[in-house]
């Protein structure tokens, strides 16, 4: 989200077309809107007014097809090994999508040469022991490690679960335009460490040994040291590690006008965009839509973790991975839109918790990933349709 495209005021409207795009479903009733949209929902787009559902295909077949996996049942080695990795999901040229489940102190220390680290704390607290300081976690922490930083996770019991971005490009915040310096969150908020030496002794091997292993070239470098290598006494500079919880993300919200997900972003490089999903009232003013319209985003593959909460009461399993390649069409079922809008009052607050990524070159899934596939089409059943 480094570049953005320039605003086109040139809009074209052909046939029959809603007033105002996104607005006022119900004044074409039996005709279903449908977004094309580039650059995520940033760039050219057209609405199409169509007879049919474009979700509802008969069949579809070939690898740009929805994917919707059961993290809870994902076992990386690292959750019964503390010298084992994290397990890679998801991943293009561009960076990763990994889970670890650490349950015991680390045995060496880990440093990424490939690219930044978006640690999203899932389940579990713990520290993260770093070069610049200790950063403590707990659930619905971004704990955002940069190239090369040296550190070890320090999980307080056994029960931990991190979704880890990792993004060859240097991420920062996303701009997502004029709020205000403190909207959606406060800068202040940002926690950042101070070095704090306790020679506890972890990350040692069986040998005694403190090896750094070095995540490079998709593979490991392992270096290995008689001290600890985490042993600075202080830092000054503009780059660090630091974390951020989501409970002090705020979100942007609007009674009349659906924010599109790009109003939600939190971290971007040019290619790809992290945000989320956060408790919010719904859009309830009388002719407002408080869903997307079915899409298309051709410019990314949408990929989607379930934190907490419900799809407006109705149960969502935690820990899902969803991913939306680009080309189907995806969003809620019509009927399953009427029956949700039917509870919508207003003050009615979402509680789903989401964090997604869009990725503008296309992700590839891992066989350890697919194994976990879950049968049906969550997203067709009107589930995580954002
Ligand atoms: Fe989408």
């Amino acid at each position: 989200m480094e570049i953005r495209p320039m605003r086109s005021w040139i809009h074209h409207r052909r046939g029959e077309v809603l007033r105002q795009g996104g607005v006022g479903r119900s004044a074409m009733p039996g005709v279903y809107e449908d977004m094309l949209t580039r650059h995520g929902f940033e760039g050219r787009d057209a609405y199409l007014y169509r007879r049919h559902e474009s979700t509802a295909w008969k069949r579809a077949e070939g690898a740009g097809i929805h994917l919707d996996l059961d993290g809870r049942l994902l076992e990386p080695t690292d959750l019964t090994d503390a010298g084992g990795n994290p397990l890679r999901l998801f991943y293009n040229p561009d960076g990763a999508v990994s889970v670890s489940r650490r349950s015991a102190n680390m045995t060496y220390s880990a440093r990424n040469a490939d690219g930044d680290e978006l640690y999203f704390v899932h389940k579990g607290t713990g520290t993260f022991y770093t070069e610049f300081g200790p950063i403590p976690y707990e659930p619905g922490d971004y704990v955002l490690l940069p190239k090369g930083v040296t550190y070890r996770i320090r999980p307080t019991g056994p029960d931990n679960y991190f979704m880890i971005i990792e993004t060859t490009e240097e991420l920062g915040f996303a701009d997502i335009g004029p709020h205000g310096r403190r909207a959606p969150f406060d800068p202040g908020l940002l926690y950042v460490p101070s070095p704090e030496l306790d020679d506890l002794g972890d990350g040692r091997n069986q040998d005694g040994e403190w090896p750094v292993r070095v995540k490079y070239q998709g593979g490991f470098t392992t270096a290995y040291y008689d001290f600890d290598p985490i042993d600075a006494i202080g830092w000054s500079g503009d780059l660090f590690p630091f974390k951020l919880n989501i409970r002090d993300f705020r979100p942007i919200t609007s009674d009349r006008i659906h924010i599109m997900p790009s109003g939600h972003a939190v971290f971007a490089t040019s290619t790809v965009v992290v945000g989320n999903y956060l408790p919010r009232p719904l859009e309830s003013a009388p002719d407002a839509e408080p869903f997307p319209p079915i899409h298309r985003n051709m410019d990314y593959d949408e990929f989607l973790f379930t934190h907490a909460g419900t799809a407006l009461g109705v149960p969502m399993p935690p820990a899902s991975f969803a991913l939306t390649p680009r080309g189907l069409h995806h969003g809620l079922p019509a009927k399953v839109e009427e029956e949700l809008r039917k509870g919508i009052k207003p003050g009615t607050v979402a509680d789903f918790e989401f964090i997604f990524v869009d990725w503008a070159h296309s992700l590839v899934a891992t066989p350890e990933a697919l194994a976990q596939k879950r049968a049906g089409d969550q997203l067709r059943e009107g589930v995580a349709a954002q």
